[in-house]
């Protein structure tokens, strides 16, 4: 793994380096805060915590949050577009939405201050990714109703960068911007990171020689594996970079270019727990389970013991006091059940990474012949091969997530290209199994 010294960084705040004792006492007195303030300005959570019986003034200390109930996206959605929200309609300054798959989409709202304190987070992250004032920061994140674009935007200007706000899609308009503007830092999620990848190469340019120096890549799942793909093919530093709308948008939890052993949480501003999904019940750091946050800080909507339905483990701080979120290893939503095996796309992208012959496009496609579910993973070869060694890596690829995962499955080795390519976030999973 690629690890460059760091260059002239802007100092750190004082918080990422304080000591445990000194972010909890901030923490229990946001929380009390941020219980009150959605008590008093939201009728949603005052109808809630008089369900439940329970009061801001329960929380006495930070495992009292375990009194109060979970919020969940459907609670958003029942309350669309503004139900939720804490403030009047005039202290909001931005909305962003998101459109799901199902149903309405999810409102989210900032006021003035809630956009400071995400170009702060924002700006705190691209410095932890190894980011510096001066450096050119080109944002391939979709600007608009998502967070990714303005969330990255305003964080980069605040730490002092410039800012490229080419949102994404136009491929090769990203080439050419790139070559001509040479920024040292881009923005945009990993598989979006790929189809870029495809661009340089076919317009014959080689990737390693870009400006690129530091990619901050999220938004999505990824592994290690497609970490060390990226590094390589473009002789830069990949860092994961971790967040949602409901709690705030990206910078909820940044990867330190140093150690790149899993995200800080900014635990000043968004408090983490992990808890049991089956039970609800929060369990010890370092335990796998689903990740739940509640915001510190927020003024328009506060979040309270919000359930992404991510799932991966806290872990104590290393180069941040701040604890650490492992790399999300899938959404429960996106888990594959097959033949009750559970299955995670990031498992079969690990294994796909293996195979010399196999390049990181992939998509996994599921069907139901007559009481079998069966999973068939599409995927490219890197270049055009003979019959005999494309047979031979479908074998290999099949034995990995055989032995590995513990499914047997088909594997189809498409020509390149062929696999959809993505500008945002990747459809990694077509699920054509009757439903019910
Ligand atoms: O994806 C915010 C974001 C933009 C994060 C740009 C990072 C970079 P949503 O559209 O609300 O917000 O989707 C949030 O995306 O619950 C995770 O399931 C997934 N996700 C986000 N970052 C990561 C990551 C933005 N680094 C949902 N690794 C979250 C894995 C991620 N999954």
């Amino acid at each position: 793994m690629l690890t460059r010294p760091t260059g002239a960084r802007a100092p750190l705040d004082p918080i990422e380096t304080a000591s445990r004792d000194e972010i909890t006492a901030l923490q229990l007195k946001r929380m009390k805060q941020t219980l009150q303030r959605a008590y008093e300005g939201s009728p949603f959570y005052r109808a809630k915590f008089d369900e439940c019986g329970v009061h801001p003034d329960d929380l006495k200390s930070l495992s009292d949050l375990k009194k109060f109930p979970f919020t969940v996206k459907q609670d958003l959605r029942d309350n669309y577009p503004f139900g939720m929200f804490a403030v009047p309609q005039s202290q909001i300054s931005r909305l962003h939405a998101s459109s799901g798959t199902t149903g309405k989409p999810t409102v989210v709202a900032y006021t003035k201050n809630d956009i400071d304190t995400w170009a702060d987070v924002m700006a705190r992250s691209i410095r932890a990714a190894g980011g510096a004032p001066g450096d050119i920061c080109h944002v391939a994140y979709g600007y608009g109703l998502f967070t990714g674009g303005l969330g990255a935007h305003y964080g980069a200007e605040r730490l002092g960068c410039t800012v490229v706000p080419i949102s994404g899609g136009m491929t090769e308009r990203q080439i050419t911007l790139i070559e001509d503007f040479k920024p040292s830092i881009i923005m945009v999620t990993p598989s979006y990171m790929l189809s870029i990848l495809d661009a340089y190469r076919a317009a014959g340019l080689d990737p390693r020689e870009s400006s690129l120096k530091t990619g901050i890549f999220g938004a999505e799942p990824w592994t290690n594996a497609m970490r060390g793909e990226i590094e390589q093919a473009f002789d830069m530093d990949a860092v994961d970079i971790f967040g949602l709308s409901e709690v705030m948008g990206p910078g909820v939890a940044q990867e330190c270019v140093e150690t790149k052993d899993g995200l800080h949480i900014w635990e000043d501003h968004f408090y983490p727990e992990i808890i049991d999904p089956e039970t609800g019940e929060p369990v010890e750091d370092g335990q796998e389970g689903e990740l739940v946050f509640t915001s510190l800080t927020k003024e328009a909507f506060p979040i309270i013991r919000y359930r992404t339905r991510d799932l991966t483990r806290l872990l104590p701080g290393t180069a941040r006091s701040m604890r650490r979120m492992e790399k999300v290893t899938g959404r429960s939503d996106d888990m594959i059940i097959l033949r009750g095996v559970n299955v995670f796309p990031t498992q079969i992208e690990e294994q796909i990474l293996k195979c010399a012959a196999l390049a990181p496009h992939y998509q996994i496609h599921l069907s139901r012949k007559g009481r079998m579910d069966e999973m068939c993973i599409h995927c490219e070869c890197k270049a055009e091969i003979d019959e005999a060694t494309l047979q031979a890596a479908a074998r290999e690829l099949m034995g990995h997530v055989k032995s590995v995962v513990g499914v047997s499955c088909k594997v189809e080795i498409k020509p390149c290209g062929a696999i959809q390519r993505s500008e945002g976030k990747a459809k990694r999973v077509v699920d054509a199994r009757p439903k019910g």
